[in-house]
C-alpha cells in the first residue's frame, strides 16, 4: 500500500503526491499546491481544529469509538482504582511510574511547596466579596509569575521542574482560598502532615478545630475525581496552554490561559447544567415528557454526548461508582434517582442509541460535588486543580518539541481592501 495521496488541482491540471504519515498529511505539503507562481499556497479551513493535529504527544491516548482513555499507556480504570492523584501527576509529568524513592521525593516536594507568599494572600483578599472563585484562581495563578520571575527561563530543565512542582502544590491552596473568600471565612494555611487531597479539604472546610481530618472515603473519592480530570489530550484549555506557551512565556501565564479557557460554559460548565436540568425535571414521572422534549429538539440532555466519545465515557463509569462511596458518607442526593432513571431510559431509546449519545464525565460529577457542599461556581476550580498536571505535562512536551512553532493560524480574509482614509474633520463636515 502506497502511503501517499495523489491530488489533482483542477485549476491547473497539475498532480501532486502528498506523503501520508501517522494518518495525516502535512499542511505545508498542501501549501506547495498553487494556482500560479504568485498565488498563495493551498491552506486548510478548520474552525475549532476539528480535524487538524497540532502536535505530536505521548501523554494521553483516547479512542472515542471504543471508550478508551489512557495516560502514558495506562488505562484510566486501573489508575483510578489503584493509584493516587500525586502518583498520576508524576506519571504525566515524567512519563513513567515512580519508584518508591522517586514517589517519596515527589510527595515531599509537592507537600512542602503548598504555601504561597503572604502577598499572594493580600492580593486574593483584595477581590470583591462575591468574586467568582475561578476568576480568582486564574488571576492568582497568573500573578505567581511575578513572584517567581525566574520561571521565564523555560529552556532550563531544572527550573521547569521547580515551577511544575510549585504549581501542582499551590493550586489547592489558591483554589481553597478562592472558595473561602466568597464565604467571608478566614483563609486556612496548608497542613503539610496531610495528603494532597486531605489537605485541600482541610483548607476548604476547617473552622475552629485544631486539625481537620476529612472522612477517608471522601478523600479517596475526590482524589479519584482529580485523577479522572488530570488530562484529556488536546481539549480547549490544553490547546490554550500550548498556544500561549508557544510564545515561550513562563508556565504560570500559560496555565492561567488554560484556566481562562476552562472557565467557559462549553468546557468546564456542563456539570452545573446537569444539576439545573435534574432539578427542573423534578421527579421520575416527568422524565418521559422531558425525553420527548429532547427528541423534538426543544431541549438538550445535558451530560450526554461528547465530541470524541461515541461510547460510554470511561470516566463517567468510574464517577458513577464513586457516587456510592460519597453518598454513604453524606446521604443520598435525591437528584441521583432521577439521574439514574434518566440514564436508563435514554440508553434504551432509539434517538440516543442511533446518535451514539452516552453519559459523559459531567453527568454524575455535579451530583458528587454537590454532596461535598461545593457551590456550582467551585466545580470548574476542582476541574482546574485536577487538570493542572496534564496542562504542565503538555507544556513540558511543547518546550522540548523541536517541530513546534509559535501558534499562529491562518485566516481567510473577508474584509475590504485598499480603502482611502479621509480625516475626521473632512468626514464629519
Ligand atoms: N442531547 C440531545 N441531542 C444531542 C445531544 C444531547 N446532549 N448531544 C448531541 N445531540 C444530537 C445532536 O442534536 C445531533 O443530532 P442530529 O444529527 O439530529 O442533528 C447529534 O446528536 C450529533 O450532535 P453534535 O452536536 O453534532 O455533536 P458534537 O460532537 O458537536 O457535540 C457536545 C458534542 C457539545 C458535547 C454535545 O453532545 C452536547 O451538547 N452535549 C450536552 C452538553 C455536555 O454534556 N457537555 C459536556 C461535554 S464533556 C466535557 O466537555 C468535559
Amino acid at each position: 500500500m502506497t502511503e501517499s495521496l495523489t491530488v489533482r488541482d483542477n485549476r491547473t491540471g497539475q498532480e501532486y503526491d502528498v506523503p501520508i504519515a501517522d494518518g495525516t498529511i502535512k499542511a505545508a505539503d498542501l501549501g506547495k499546491i498553487k494556482a500560479g507562481d504568485d498565488e498563495p499556497g493551498l491552506a486548510v479551513y478548520d474552525p475549532g481544529f476539528v480535524n487538524t493535529a497540532s502536535c505530536r504527544s505521548s501523554v494521553t491516548y483516547i479512542d472515542g469509538e471504543k471508550g478508551i482513555l489512557e495516560y502514558r499507556g495506562y488505562p484510566i480504570e486501573q489508575l483510578a482504582e489503584g493509584s493516587t492523584f500525586l502518583e498520576v501527576a508524576y506519571l504525566l509529568i515524567h512519563g513513567a511510574l515512580p519508584t518508591k524513592a522517586e514517589y517519596e521525593q515527589w510527595e515531599h516536594e509537592i507537600t512542602f511547596h503548598t504555601f504561597v507568599h503572604e502577598n499572594v494572600k493580600g492580593f486574593m483578599e483584595g477581590f470583591r466579596y462575591d468574586a467568582h472563585p475561578m476568576g480568582m484562581l486564574m488571576a492568582s495563578v497568573g500573578a505567581l509569575s511575578t513572584f517567581y520571575p525566574e520561571a521565564s527561563m523555560i529552556q532550563d530543565a531544572e527550573n521547569r521542574q521547580m515551577q511544575i512542582v510549585r504549581m501542582i502544590a499551590k493550586m489547592p491552596t489558591l483554589g481553597a482560598w478562592s472558595f473561602r473568600h466568597a464565604q467571608g471565612k478566614p483563609f486556612v494555611y496548608p497542613d503539610n502532615e496531610l495528603s494532597y487531597t486531605a489537605n485541600f479539604l482541610s483548607m476548604l472546610f476547617k473552622m475552629s478545630e485544631s486539625k481537620y481530618e476529612a472522612d477517608e472515603r471522601l478523600v479517596k473519592a475526590l482524589d479519584t475525581l482529580f485523577i479522572l480530570h488530570a488530562d484529556h489530550e488536546q481539549n480547549c484549555s490544553t490547546n490554550a496552554v500550548r498556544s500561549v506557551g508557544s510564545s515561550q512565556v513562563d508556565p504560570y501565564s500559560a496555565v492561567a490561559a488554560g484556566i481562562g479557557a476552562l472557565y467557559g460554559p462549553l468546557h468546564g460548565g456542563a456539570n452545573e447544567a446537569v444539576l439545573r436540568m435534574l432539578r427542573r425535571i423534578g421527579s421520575k414521572s416527568e422524565i418521559p415528557a422531558f425525553i420527548e422534549g429532547v427528541k423534538n429538539g426543544n431541549e438538550r440532555l445535558m451530560g450526554f454526548g461528547h465530541r470524541v466519545y461515541k461510547n460510554y465515557d470511561p470516566r463517567a463509569k468510574i464517577i458513577k461508582k464513586a457516587c456510592d462511596d460519597v453518598f454513604e458518607v453524606t446521604g443520598v442526593n435525591p437528584l441521583l434517582e432521577i439521574a439514574q432513571e434518566l440514564e436508563k431510559i435514554a440508553l434504551e431509546d432509539e434517538y440516543f442509541v442511533q446518535r451514539k449519545l452516552y453519559p459523559n464525565v459531567d453527568f454524575y460529577s455535579g451530583l458528587i460535588y454537590e454532596a461535598f457542599q461545593f457551590p456550582p461556581e467551585m466545580f470548574t476550580v476542582l476541574f482546574a486543580i485536577g487538570r493542572t498536571p496534564g496542562w504542565l505535562a503538555q507544556w513540558l512536551e511543547l518546550t522540548q518539541d523541536k517541530e513546534q512553532k509559535i501558534a499562529r493560524p491562518k485566516q481567510i480574509y473577508t474584509g475590504d481592501r485598499g480603502l482611502e482614509f479621509t480625516p475626521r474633520d473632512v468626514r464629519w463636515a
